[in-house]
């Protein structure tokens, strides 16, 4: 499957296997299928809130993901319903990404004020307002797990992986975005 240099980087950036991984916003789906294909998660999870995407990518699934375990849920991300998928002491990640930095942040903040008690973390991509969406995270008392810098088609994105457990700053400039991430084309 052919992916942007961006989703391709979010995707290298999920090391660790998870129980349940939510690709947030997903429209086609591309991120959650290329993690499938990589055995990531017990179970993949696709959102968005357009029912005709989400009923095409469940025909889409049906035919090229038989023998793997996701599911398909047509909602608000703001209502992600992660308590209902718990497991004692294994974190589910929220890959939310290529949305703006208001409405990412407006999402990320209804999840942990909803469902403080989930153990969750966060891989994050804004197209814009990465400066803000790093002051709201802070805000919120995430930690940095990694951070990264990709360039795709010649524009410039900040990748951010946090949660409440890690207890490194976020903060506002990215320490870690070094000019060795960047590549050009
Ligand atoms: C540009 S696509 C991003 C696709 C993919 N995540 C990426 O990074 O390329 C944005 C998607 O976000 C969805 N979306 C916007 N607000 C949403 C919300 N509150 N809950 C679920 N999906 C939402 C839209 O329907 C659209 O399909």
């Amino acid at each position: 499957m052919k992916v942007s240099r961006r989703l391709h980087q979010l995707s290298e950036m999920v090391r660790d296997h998870y129980s349940h991984i939510w690709d947030c916003c997903c429209d086609h789906g591309l991120l959650g299928q290329l993690l499938l294909d990589r055995g990531q998660a017990d179970c993949v999870h696709f959102v968005d809130v357009v029912p005709a995407l989400m009923t095409q990518l469940e025909a889409h699934l049906q035919q090229t993901y038989s023998g793997k375990r996701w599911q398909v849920h047509c909602l608000d991300v703001a209502r992600l319903p992660l308590s209902n998928y718990t497991q004692a002491g294994k974190p589910q990640l929220v890959i939310i990404a290529g949305v703006g930095g208001d409405l990412l942040m407006d999402l990320v903040t209804a999840i942990c004020q909803s469902q403080p008690n989930v153990s969750v973390e966060f891989l994050l991509c804004p197209v814009y307002h990465t400066y803000k969406v790093r002051r709201a995270l802070a805000d919120l008392s995430l930690g940095l797990i990694s951070e990264t810098l990709v360039e795709d088609k010649q524009r410039f994105y900040e990748i951010l992986h946090v949660s409440a457990a890690a207890c490194e700053p976020v903060t506002p400039v990215g320490n870690r975005c070094g000019t060795s991430q960047i590549r050009f084309t």
